[in-house]
């Protein structure tokens, strides 16, 4: 193996694309690998099928350059790689809390056979405990010389780009020195930056990106689980968070109370390392996650419940305004959308729905197209009843209660993120409802409701 490295990057995902543009931008020589030709064609024109802030330019200064090239050919992979990162999806199984495995095992079946020299294959996609240790024997077949790590991703969604040039911590999975020492030229310059590299077996390297998801997730649920209790005792979460942030045992990150978690990750990670627990007779150890799933889910049905409860009770034909569709600000992405999912909800009672989200409008549409979408704010505010803020994107967050009170045709607000000033709403005449507040003053929200059937829109106060 020479001293410049060749890299593959099997699957052109988000992970994939942001692996192979950051690599290039390293200096490395890339070949992302994609079975879809279309995907592949796009990549090669510089178009980015995701939005990421910054990856379009990153991925264009690498094709610009001539490091980063796009293909469907297998063959051509097996001869250009010296390390080969498998970056392939690893959805739930239909119908089943399992990962699908099936692209990660494609890529390992369609590659071993083709290998004529010694070279790495690096795992990156989120895997069940064990999977690496199958790969590597699978491996084991092929020619001699090559080696399987697992050398798992921590990257969120809109700072993908920092998160692998400049990532926390970097976990290499291992069977030998000469894998490790692999890996750590991959990553000399973010080693180089003062990032801990930190080398382990295959098992521990699979279990730190499950157990790191696990963690965050079981972070948020706690304080979702002490705004119910706030709820229902009338203390106010946004406070208690801040107060147990401010212990630095505990830590303010990922305490943030409201909708809770959602998107392509997390969700799917923690049932399906509950059900590989399952699998290894150990599941009593993630019986917690279950709580944490539980809480999770049940903060959607409160947001909806809040909703109802503003509007007098009954949704049926009632217009609702729902800012937010993205599962988090800053991506387009709608899986697991704790926003989307409420969206539903609220519709499922029988409410007439109108979504506004600054991103991720598209995808929304096409994965909930019986839902009412607008292309602004103020038109999916326009008659609205309640107004819910369900993804905290920075041009919601920064709301003032005169923006929307001329569009309105009551003024009530669910802040499902906890991001807006309760007393400035209230003071503007608005019924403010937020997840880990009790109302105050509590359904008197509604005699306020009864005040406005008057007239709509009580003139742009606040
Ligand atoms: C996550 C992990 O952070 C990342 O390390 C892993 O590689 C992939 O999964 P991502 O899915 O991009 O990344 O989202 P993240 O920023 O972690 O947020 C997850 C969800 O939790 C979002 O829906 C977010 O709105 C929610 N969240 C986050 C809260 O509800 N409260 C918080 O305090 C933090």
């Amino acid at each position: 193996m020479n001293d410049r490295l060749r890299l593959t990057v099997l699957g052109t995902g988000r992970l994939g694309i942001t692996h192979a543009a950051c690599m290039a931008s390293l200096g490395f020589d890339v070949l992302g690998v994609d079975t879809d030709a279309r995907k592949v064609g796009q990549l090669n024109a510089g178009h980015l099928p995701i939005y990421e802030p910054g990856l379009r330019d990153l991925l264009r200064a690498g094709l610009d350059s001539g490091r980063l090239t796009f293909t469907t050919s297998y063959p051509q992979a097996a001869a250009f790689g010296d390390v080969h990162f498998i970056c392939a999806g690893t959805p739930a199984q239909p119908g089943s809390d399992h990962a699908d495995l099936s692209q990660v095992h494609g890529c390992v079946a369609a590659l071993a056979p083709l290998l004529d020299r010694p070279c790495l294959v690096a795992g990156k996609s989120t895997v069940p405990v064990g999977t690496a240790r199958r790969l590597a024997a699978e491996l084991a077949g092929a020619c001699e010389g090559v080696e399987l790590a697992w050398n798992p991703e921590f990257l969120r969604e809109g700072s993908a780009i920092a998160d692998t040039l400049a990532p926390d911590r970097i976990v290499a999975g291992v069977t030998s020195r000469r894998a490790e020492g692999i890996l750590r030229q991959v990553y000399a310059g973010p080693i180089a930056g003062g990032t801990p590299f930190f080398a382990t077996g295959l098992e521990t390297a699979e279990l730190a990106k499950v157990a790191a998801n696990a963690f965050l997730a079981t972070k948020i649920s706690f304080i979702n689980a002490m705004a119910e209790v706030c709820e229902a005792a009338g203390g106010n979460v946004r406070v208690l968070s801040e107060i147990l942030g401010a212990d630095p045992r505990i830590g303010s990150g990922f305490l943030r109370p409201g909708l809770g978690f959602g998107g392509g990750c997390l969700p799917k990670d923690i049932r399906a390392f509950m059900a590989r627990a399952a699998d290894l007779e150990a599941g009593e150890a993630l019986g917690f996650l279950r709580e944490v799933d539980a809480i999770n889910l049940r903060r959607r049905a409160r947001a909806a419940n809040l909703a109802s409860e503003l509007a007098g009770g009954d949704l049926a034909g009632v217009p609702i305004c729902v800012l937010g569709a993205a599962f988090k600000p800053g991506s387009d992405d709608v899986r697991d959308s704790p926003a989307l999912d409420v969206a539903q909800i609220l519709y499922g009672m029988g409410a007439r729905v109108t979504v506004y989200d600054p991103a991720a409008l598209a995808n929304a549409r096409r994965a909930c197209p019986e839902l009412g979408y607008a292309a602004t704010m103020a038109k999916a505010a326009q008659d609205a009843y309640v107004v819910l803020l369900l993804t905290e994107w920075p041009e919601f967050a920064g709301l003032r209660p005169g923006d929307l009170a001329s569009m309105v045709a009551r003024r009530n607000i669910v802040d499902g993120r906890n991001v807006l000033d309760p007393a400035l709403w209230r003071a503007a005449g608005w019924n403010y409802g937020a997840l880990g507040m009790a109302m105050t003053p509590p359904p008197a929200s509604r005699s306020a409701v009864r005040r406005s059937t008057t007239g709509r829109g009580h003139g742009g106060s606040g």
